[in-house]
């Protein structure tokens, strides 16, 4: 049975109960956060804490996310976690419960406060070697979704309309740019270059795609963070998404056409070696540090 956090409480998840009256039920409004622990090792939760961060100051909800950092390491312990290869920690913090209101509560409300934990698989070495697909969608979101809020309705639509259409991921297409996916960052290889959208309103700043950017400077891959147009993606070497759970993922068909020679390319190759030989050095050093 997993044992969730609610509230300042460990309790089983069956016994975990919400208002009807949360705000973030009724309004979405709250974000949330995803990190991944490596055999029990967080992979830079201090990031993903101050993206939370950022976003409960941008939202005006008083929370301190730093308290989340033990929480989430209770919630590995006590799910027995600490040994899966692959594991996550979802924490989504709410304005909290109101009777309903489009603008704020006017007294001072507690945030909801929620976290589980749970593992997750990476696709087979078969999988990943075989490369996924994925098919271009209208990017219907809001305009502040570099903020990790939890309206992710055009996300849920967008992602549904690929799969719809028999592909595995979204590529997510504003005014004939490629953004970014439904639930991961998107990169193309052009002309032997590892392209990402630049940090803008317009994409989330993923942890995955930063540390994907580290890793690729440090073995000499050529970067540039721009907009990729959608006209570029026809004649692209290689794609892929950079995400927490999903790490590098190859994208080999787009559209229903195969992308390079429909197999995950070198550069792709690389940078997910590149970027599991990063989270080894963040789980050695984790082992050092308790030693
Ligand atoms: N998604 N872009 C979007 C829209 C995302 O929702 C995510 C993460 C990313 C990748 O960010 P990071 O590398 O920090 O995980 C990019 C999480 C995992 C989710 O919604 O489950």
């Amino acid at each position: 049975m997993s044992t969730v956090y609610l509230n300042g409480a460990y309790i089983p998840k069956e016994e975990a109960k919400i208002s009807v009256e949360d705000r973030g039920w009724m309004l979405a409004d709250g974000v949330y956060e995803v990190t991944c622990y490596y055999e029990g090792v967080p992979f830079y939760q201090d990031r993903h804490l101050e993206r939370l961060r950022r976003g409960l100051e941008w939202m005006r909800i008083p929370f301190d996310a730093r308290v989340m950092e033990d929480v989430s390491r209770e919630l590995i312990a006590r799910n027995a976690l600490e040994k899966a290869v692959t594991s996550l920690i979802y924490i989504q913090i709410t304005r909290g419960v109101a009777p309903r209101t489009h603008h704020f509560p006017k007294g001072p409300v507690t945030p909801t406060v929620f976290a589980f934990a749970k593992s997750w698989d990476r696709p087979s070495p078969e999988a990943w070697a075989k490369g996924f697909s994925a098919a271009t969608v209208p990017d219907r979101r809001w305009g502040r979704v570099d903020i990790k809020t939890i309206c992710l309705l055009p996300n849920v639509l967008g992602l549904q309309a690929a799969i719809d259409a028999g592909a595995d991921d979204a590529v997510l297409v504003k005014d004939g740019v490629a953004m970014e996916g439904s639930h991961q960052n998107f990169w193309g290889v052009i002309d032997g270059t590892a392209v990402t959208h630049p940090l803008t309103q317009g994409i989330l700043p993923g942890i995955t795609r930063a540390v994907v950017l580290e890793v690729a400077r440090e073995n000499g891959i050529p970067v540039q963070e721009r907009p990729i147009q959608v006209e570029e993606l026809l004649t692209a070497d290689e794609l892929f998404f950079t995400g927490t759970t999903n790490e590098v993922r190859p994208c080999v068909r787009l559209d229903g056409r195969p992308v390079g020679d429909g197999k995950p390319g070198p550069v792709t190759r690389a940078l997910s070696q590149a970027f599991l030989k990063r989270v080894e050095k963040v789980k050695r050093e984790a082992g050092a540090r308790r030693t």
